[in-house]
């Protein structure tokens, strides 16, 4: 039996010892405000035992790791008709890019880049009645926990500088793969990515993907072919263009967020959630990266 615990205060440990933490996103103003010193890490294993260390009681804003979420909400809407307006290539190139989205004809390469997640919201906007009110209910229903809701500051503070994300609507509008008006589709996409959450929530919410589809609950949110694509689309896509790398170091099929924070699972064994605000030059957290290449090296656990 692997002593979760022991592993984590250990990975703690590392973590306050580094020196170089990365760099916090300032190109959503609001998010430049956390402190980079924070580490935390928290982990359910499949018999629901909860482990953590550091600042993992500490909220967050997910950003990126939000696209998962709405994905798999769309999935259980419209099924495989999803894969009409979004492909699952690896892009190869950073979240936020757009050459590809042209040269593709508006077709993103994948749900968690930027415009793919953007398509996945303009099918969340267009299948729920109230898409903010009853996405956040999805998640918390998922979590089991009340207690998560947006971060309307995050979210207005992304409104005034997401330059790119309007580019990139407006391109999607330009090629007919946005069905809404582009600002009642990023009205719901800069809330989905400003959900606050802790380490300890996240891993509750992406147990169900670690769990074939089940939450701890045992109540289905997904088919197991869903819970498959998934994975499969976080392995390959998650981390952008150092999707190779994540796999290559960490082993693990997992999403990463502008705001620090990383999640990622091995099915029917655990999920793991860790926050560090640092980034690398590619907008994944510093000291994340580092912290579960340890724990999937510590314990010899990963999907090879
Ligand atoms: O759209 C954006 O740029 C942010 N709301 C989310 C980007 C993000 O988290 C990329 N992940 N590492």
């Amino acid at each position: 039996m692997i002593d979760f615990q022991s592993v984590l205060t250990a990975i703690n440990e590392a973590a306050s010892n580094e020196k170089e933490r990365g760099e916090i996103a300032d190109y959503i103003p609001e998010l430049a405000k956390v402190d980079v010193n924070n580490f935390g890490i928290h982990l359910i294993d499949s018999q629901q035992n909860d482990y953590a260390a550091g600042d993992s009681n500490e909220l967050f804003s997910i950003q990126s790791i939000s696209k998962v979420l709405t994905l798999s909400m769309a999935l259980s809407l419209i099924g495989e008709n999803v894969w009409e307006r979004v492909d699952v290539e690896p892009s190869g190139d950073p979240f936020n890019h757009l050459s590809l989205l042209e040269l593709e004809n508006g077709i993103p390469r994948n749900p968690l880049i930027n415009p793919g997640a953007i398509v996945i919201a303009d099918i969340l906007v267009s299948q729920l009645e109230n898409p903010k009110e009853d996405f956040l209910t999805y998640v918390k229903n998922i979590a089991n926990d009340n207690t998560i809701n947006y971060d309307e500051t995050v979210a207005l503070s992304e409104k005034k500088t997401g330059f790119r994300n309007f580019a990139a609507a407006n391109l999607l509008k330009s090629y007919g793969n946005l069905n809404n008006e582009v600002d009642v589709v990023l009205d719901f996409y800069f809330h989905q990515c400003s959900l606050a959450m802790n380490c300890a929530q996240l891993t509750h919410i992406f147990y169900v993907f670690m769990n074939h589809g089940k939450c701890r609950r045992n109540k289905s949110y997904l088919t197991l072919s869903q819970v498959k694509r998934i994975n499969a689309i976080m392995l390959t896509c998650g981390f952008y263009d150092e999707a190779g790398e994540f796999a290559f170091e960490v082993g693990l099929p997992g999403k990463s967020g502008v705001g620090g924070g990383i999640v990622a699972l091995l099915p029917n064994k655990f999920c793991v959630a860790t926050w560090s605000p640092g980034l690398n030059a590619k907008g994944n957290s510093k000291l994340g990266m580092l912290a579960l290449e340890k724990l999937t090296t510590d314990t010899e656990l990963s999907i090879f």
